[in-house]
C-alpha cells in the first residue's frame, strides 16, 4: 500500500507506515485540488495538516484512499460528511498538544505575576529598573481554571506543584485532581481567583462566555488568561479592565479574528497594553506535541487499515477493534437501515459460519459491523454481501 503525507508531518509518521509495509511518499508542502487529483491514484492513506483542503473532487480521485489523517487538531479543511459517503475514514489528533498548552499557560502565570514583559522590555531599551513593586510568588495564590478538561486538568496538577491553591468550574461533572476544589458558580470561582484561566471547548454557547460582567466580578489585581477560543473572549471589554487597572495584566493566545497565512499582519485592541502577553495562537505548538500527533494519527490510521478499528474516527461510526479472535475478520460499511445485522448472521449460519466476536455501530446514515469467524469466508459468501444494496465497502483480513 502506498501512503502520502504531506506539509511536513512529523517523520515518526513516515517511520510508522514503512515499518508496516507502506510505500510513503514524504512531502514539505500542501498540495492543489488539481494536484491531488492527479496524485491519489493508488494511494490508500493521506496525511495532511491544516493547509490541504479535501474537496468532494479530491475524494473522487481517491479511488483506492481509505482513510484520511489530519496530523493536526481541526477537520475544517476536509469535506467529513462527503468522506463517509464514500467511506473514506477521517482521523484528526485531538489531545496530543494539550501539554504544550499547560506548559505556556504555566509560564505565563509566572511571567504575569512578575510582569517579565516590563521588566525585559526595559532591558532591550538598555534601562536598569530593578523594583519589586507589583512582582509576586505564584505560590499560595489562587488559580481559577474555567473548563476542567484535558487541559484543565493538566494545569491544575502542574499549578499545584508550584504551590498555587487550584480552583475549578465546568459545567459537566468533572473529578477534581490533587487538591484543588469545585466551586458551584462561575461568579465564585471569578470572586476568589488572582488568576483566571479559560480551558473551555468551542460549543457555540460559550461566545461571548468573558465579558465586560464577568472581568467586572473579578478579584482587583487579578490577571486573565485564555488559550482556549478567541471568540469566549470580549476583547474591548478586556482591554478597558487593564486600561482602568482593575486587572493586572493578561496572557491571549486565541484571537476571534486570527490572521491566514504566515507574515500576514495582526491587530487587536489589546495591543500596546503593559502586562500583556500576546502570542499567535502558539499554545500547542511545540516540537514535542508534532511528533505527539504523529504518533496518534499514525497509529490510528494503521489500526484501521490493518485491522479495521474506527475508533476516535470523525467521521465514521466508531468500533474500537478487539484483539483478533477467530480465523477471519471481516469489517462492512454500510447504510444505516433496519435488518443490516440479521442478514450479516443468516449469510454466516447459511454458510455454517461460527462468530466469535462482532460489534456495531452507528452514526448518522451508516452503519459498521466487526465480525470475527471460526473460519475463512467463502467467495460466495462475501460476494452475496457485497452485493446487497446498503453495502458501502466491505473488508477482510485472516487472523
Ligand atoms: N491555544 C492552543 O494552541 C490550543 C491547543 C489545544 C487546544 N486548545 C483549546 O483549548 C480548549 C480546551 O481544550 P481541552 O482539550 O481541554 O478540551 P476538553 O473538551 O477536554 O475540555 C473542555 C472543558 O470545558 C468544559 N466547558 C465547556 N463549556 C463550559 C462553560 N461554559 N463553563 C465551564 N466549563 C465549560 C467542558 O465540560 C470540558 O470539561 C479548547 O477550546 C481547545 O480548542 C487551544
Amino acid at each position: 500500500m502506498k501512503a502520502i503525507l504531506l506539509e511536513n508531518i512529523h517523520s515518526v509518521a513516515a517511520e510508522a507506515f514503512r515499518r508496516a509495509g507502506f510505500e510513503v511518499d514524504l512531502r514539505s508542502t500542501s498540495l492543489s485540488e488539481d494536484e491531488l487529483v492527479a496524485a491519489l491514484p493508488g494511494v490508500s492513506v493521506l496525511g495532511i495538516r491544516s493547509n490541504t483542503n479535501i474537496t468532494p473532487a479530491v475524494l473522487d480521485a481517491g479511488k483506492d484512499l481509505l482513510a484520511v489523517g489530519c496530523f493536526c487538531i481541526g477537520t475544517n479543511q476536509v469535506d467529513l460528511d462527503s468522506a463517509a459517503e464514500r467511506g473514506i475514514a477521517v482521523f484528526n489528533a485531538p489531545y496530543s498538544n494539550t501539554r504544550s498548552v499547560v506548559e505556556l499557560v504555566m509560564g505565563e502565570i509566572v511571567a504575569l505575576a512578575r510582569r517579565l514583559t516590563e521588566k525585559t522590555q526595559r532591558m532591550h531599551e538598555g534601562v536598569w529598573d530593578k523594583s519589586a513593586k507589583g512582582s509576586h510568588e505564584v505560590r499560595r495564590r489562587t488559580l481559577g481554571i474555567v473548563g476542567y478538561g484535558n487541559i484543565g486538568t493538566q494545569l491544575s496538577n502542574i499549578a499545584e506543584a508550584f504551590g498555587m491553591r487550584v480552583i475549578f468550574y465546568d459545567t459537566a461533572d468533572r473529578l477534581a485532581h490533587g487538591n484543588a476544589t469545585r466551586v458551584g458558580t462561575l461568579e465564585q470561582l471569578l470572586a476568589e481567583s488572582d488568576v483566571v484561566s479559560i480551558h473551555v471547548d468551542g460549543r457555540p454557547g460559550n461566545a461571548g462566555l468573558f465579558g465586560a460582567e464577568q472581568f467586572a466580578m473579578m478579584k482587583p489585581g487579578a490577571a486573565f488568561i485564555n488559550a482556549s477560543r478567541g471568540m469566549v473572549v470580549d476583547e474591548i471589554a478586556l482591554r478597558d479592565h487593564i486600561r482602568s487597572g482593575h486587572l493586572s495584566g493578561a496572557a491571549i493566545d486565541v484571537f476571534p479574528l486570527e490572521p491566514k497565512a504566515q507574515g500576514d499582519p495582526f491587530d487587536s485592541p489589546l495591543r500596546g497594553l503593559d502586562n500583556v502577553i500576546l502570542t499567535p495562537h502558539v499554545g500547542g505548538s511545540t516540537q514535542e506535541a508534532q511528533e505527539g500527533i504523529g504518533h496518534f494519527v499514525s497509529d490510528k490510521l494503521l489500526r484501521f487499515v490493518g485491522a479495521g478499528s474506527t475508533a476516535l474516527s470523525v467521521n465514521m461510526p466508531q468500533v474500537a477493534a478487539p484483539q483478533p479472535q477467530g480465523k477471519f475478520r471481516m469489517a462492512y460499511l454500510h447504510q444505516n437501515s433496519p435488518g443490516v445485522l440479521a442478514e450479516i448472521n443468516r449469510l454466516l449460519a447459511d454458510a455454517r459460519v461460527n462468530v466469535v466476536g462482532q460489534s456495531l455501530s452507528t452514526r448518522g446514515e451508516h452503519g459498521y459491523v466487526l465480525t470475527d469467524t471460526d473460519a475463512v469466508l467463502s467467495d460466495d459468501t462475501l460476494s452475496a454481501l457485497r452485493r446487497s444494496p446498503q453495502t458501502i465497502w466491505l473488508r477482510t483480513w485472516q487472523l
